[in-house]
């Protein structure tokens, strides 16, 4: 049996991990995989975490299986900090998943469940694992054009343009903020338009927000995703809390779903159901940390200041670094590095440029030139300016 599988091609982004580690080089520099790290290189527990796992720690009694479709306390609080207070309850349905990329999972299944024949629509580009996700289910998708990689922003003609082929019933997966890849994001009146056309179309827009908190701010990060749930009748979203509460390891996500209030009962039991068939209940132990966080007063002061911190370091590496940029190239082309938010820029390299700059300066992004700004610190924005310019960028 085992001698007919076939060699599966590995995860860009993941494999760049393994290669950075066994890189000897001392002064190599780590832009690859998104996550946080602070200027020493370090990924820290954030102090509320911390704190909210000493308690858990202190008072647990058990161990025994919890609720199969996750934790009502933390659905509440997962749906109060996406879509704010006030949201829609009775028209809500929600699933605890094994981090972001499982709500991902479980929206597209719960997609194909309830419309076999749906397309999903994906930005071009887009996180590589969704469009893996994709071709591993088999599910059919469509790619919009997103990235206008002359100006490194949204070309959004274009992709309005090629959301005209949206038909009724099929998926727009939209990043919530800080895109990734590119880390060009839409601007508020262009989620208006885009909500437009999803309804004009009959479609059904799924949000990824797996970056709350990293662009503008907790609150303005969901402007986004709050303007399609308070216009489109069903909207799925697929929130991640590996990054805003720095627990990557413990695979915490939340998928969410509104609907109309008949149906909510069947969403539910369905979202239930595929938790059921792919691996039972969700980690108990991350949902438990965020609803510590989330509702006690002092942990979440903590924990918003503390986000607060990693989000205005984030920006001021990209002020430096684009600051860098203008002088070493005496122009303005890379201002589109402060310009963009999250952890991510597409810097607009090409293969062989990136590959340049692993090789001579020790710099690791993904090949298609996207770096991780919190990989930088006030030493490295320097050599990497250079080494920018040097590659020819
Ligand atoms: C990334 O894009 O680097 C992160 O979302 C980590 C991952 O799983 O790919």
């Amino acid at each position: 049996m085992l001698n007919n599988l076939k060699p599966q091609a590995p995860d860009k982004i993941l494999a760049l991990m393994g290669e950075f580690r066994a890189d000897p080089r001392e002064n190599k520099v780590d832009l690859g995989v998104g996550v946080y790290k602070d200027a020493e290189g370090k990924t820290p527990i954030m102090r509320a975490i911390h704190t909210a796992e000493q308690q858990m720690c202190d008072t647990e009694v058990t161990k025994t299986y919890a609720g199969l479709a996750g934790q009502p306390e933390f659905h509440a609080a997962m749906a109060e900090m996406v879509l704010g207070k006030g949201y829609p309850a009775d028209r809500l349905s929600c699933l605890s998943t094994v981090g972001g990329t499982g709500a991902c999972r479980m929206g597209f299944e719960l997609a194909r469940m309830a419309n076999p024949d749906t397309t999903v629509w994906v930005s071009d580009p887009t996180w590589p694992n969704h469009l893996s996700i994709l071709n591993f289910m088999g599910q059919g998708y469509k790619l919009y054009h997103y990235f206008d990689n002359a100006t490194r922003s949204v070309d959004f003609d274009a992709m309005m343009g090629d959301l005209q082929g949206v038909k009724s019933g099929d998926i727009v997966l939209l990043h919530g903020c800080c895109h990734n890849p590119t880390g060009a994001n839409l601007t508020l009146d262009q989620w208006g338009a885009v909500a437009d056309l999803i309804e004009a179309k009959g479609a059904i827009p799924m949000i990824d927000l797996a970056y709350q908190g990293f662009g503008d701010g907790l609150e303005e990060d969901a402007a986004g995703t709050r303007l399609i749930a308070s216009r489109l009748p069903e909207v799925l979203i697929a929130a991640s809390c590996s990054k805003n509460f720095g627990i990557y390891r413990e695979r915490t996500g939340c998928l969410m779903v509104l609907g109309d209030a008949a149906t909510q009962p069947v969403t539910q039991g369905t979202l239930a159901f595929l938790n059921r068939q792919s691996y039972s209940f969700p980690p108990f132990h991350g949902q438990q940390l965020v609803t510590k966080v989330l509702t006690d007063p002092t942990l979440r002061a903590e924990w918003e200041a503390e986000l607060e911190a990693v989000r205005g370091g984030m920006l001021d590496l990209r002020q430096q670094l684009s600051d860098e940029l203008r002088k070493l190239s005496n122009s303005d082309r890379f201002d589109f590095v402060a310009e963009h938010r999250g952890m991510f820029s597409r810097i607009g390299a090409t293969p062989e440029q990136v590959a340049t700059m692993r090789e001579k300066d020790a710099i690791y992004m993904v090949g298609d030139s996207r770096m991780n700004i919190a990989g930088l610190n006030e030493q490295t924005v320097p050599l990497l300016a250079k080494a920018i310019i040097d590659a020819g960028v």
